[in-house]
């Protein structure tokens, strides 16, 4: 879809939208495709990209707010798609921070010895849950679908600055934003799931205070940054990739000049993905990696801010 498409159901423009944004297109599905097959596409190439069979993971964690059904969760529906029956398979529902709070939980849980392959899945359809009337215009220009994934194995850490492996992952939230970006209903704080009341008034569609959005992202991204910078005894100097969350071109664009990236060290993918929420990162790390930007043993920084508002950050040696 790209901008003038979208100026073709709605009052909207591909100037206003690039210019205060930076997207230019984004990838809707059609009316067949959920989530779950989106994440299987993603899952499949990234079980072959490691080389190993699918019965080889013992653990699937999918981040995504766009789940097939309001329960059970996405990483069920994923698993019987991958048929990998037996295994732990648990969502994570922290939005546009979802990958980060994945991957630290992967992590962990291969660190205490729990798991040794685990599925990190981040994936959203966001189309089928956009108002793309007037209404919506602020919130669905935004929005794209996508899925993307990796597979982390347990391996041996003899030198953590220099050994293949998720050196450090950071995750913060601050629930007194809960209702700055959100879906209001259906829910149980309800009389009743979900009233004619609430549909007329469009509260199933996602409700944005852009501007505190905004403010919040650009402090928060480049803090957790810092802070994983520092807490591991590395510079930014020290980094070979930098990946963000891709919301908004301005909103990357500042989180750079913050940290003073050089740009060739920021992977951007917003012009033609939009914000593909939890499916943001492991796109980017996937498109770094297509440019020949991602190679092993280079040193990576991913950062991420959402709804909640939650943020959070990841180093890796990969
Ligand atoms: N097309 C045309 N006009 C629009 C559209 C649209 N799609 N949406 C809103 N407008 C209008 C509004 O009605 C308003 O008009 P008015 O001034 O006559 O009332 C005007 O545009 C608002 O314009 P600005 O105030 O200039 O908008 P702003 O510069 O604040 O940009 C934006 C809005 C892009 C949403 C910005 O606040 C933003 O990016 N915030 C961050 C939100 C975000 O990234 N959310 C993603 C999820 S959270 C995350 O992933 C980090």
């Amino acid at each position: 879809m790209t901008n003038d498409d979208l100026a073709e159901v709605m009052d909207t423009s591909d100037e206003w939208i690039a210019q205060r944004t930076g997207i230019r297109e984004r990838r809707w599905v059609d009316a067949d495709t959920t989530t779950s097959d989106l994440a299987l596409e993603a899952a499949t190439a990234a079980i072959a990209d490691a080389g190993i069979e699918p019965g080889a993971i013992d653990m699937i964690v999918f981040a995504t707010l766009s789940p097939d059904h309001e329960f059970p969760g996405n990483a069920c529906f994923l698993q019987a798609k991958l048929d990998v029956p037996g295994i732990p398979a648990m969502d994570v529902r922290q939005q546009c921070t979802g990958f980060v709070y994945a991957m630290s939980t992967a992590d962990a849980m291969i660190r205490v010895g729990n798991a040794d392959t685990v599925l990190v899945v981040g994936a959203e359809v966001h189309s089928k849950g956009l108002d793309v009337s007037d209404r919506g215009r602020d919130v669905s220009v935004l929005f794209g679908d996508g899925a993307g994934a990796v597979v982390l194995q347990a391996t041996e850490v003899a030198d953590a600055r220099h050994d293949s492996h998720v050196w450090d992952t950071r995750l913060h939230a601050d629930g007194s934003f809960a209702d700055a970006l959100w879906l209001p209903a259906p829910g149980m704080a309800y009389e009743r799931f979900i009233s004619e009341e609430q549909f007329t008034e469009g509260l199933n569609y996602p409700q944005m205070d852009g501007r505190t959005v905004f403010v919040n992202a650009v402090k928060r991204m480049p803090e957790t940054v810092e802070e994983i910078l520092s807490e591991n005894g590395v510079t930014v100097d020290d980094i070979d990739l930098f990946v963000f969350h891709q919301a908004n071109l301005r909103i990357i664009e500042a989180v750079a000049h913050r940290l003073d990236l050089p740009p060739e060290k920021v992977v951007n993918t917003i012009d033609r993905t939009a914000n593909t929420t939890a499916a943001t990162l492991p796109l980017c790390l996937d498109e770094a990696r297509r440019l020949g930007k991602l190679e092993p043993g280079m040193l990576v920084v991913g950062a991420a801010f959402g709804s909640g508002f939650t943020w959070g950050s990841m180093l890796l040696r990969w």
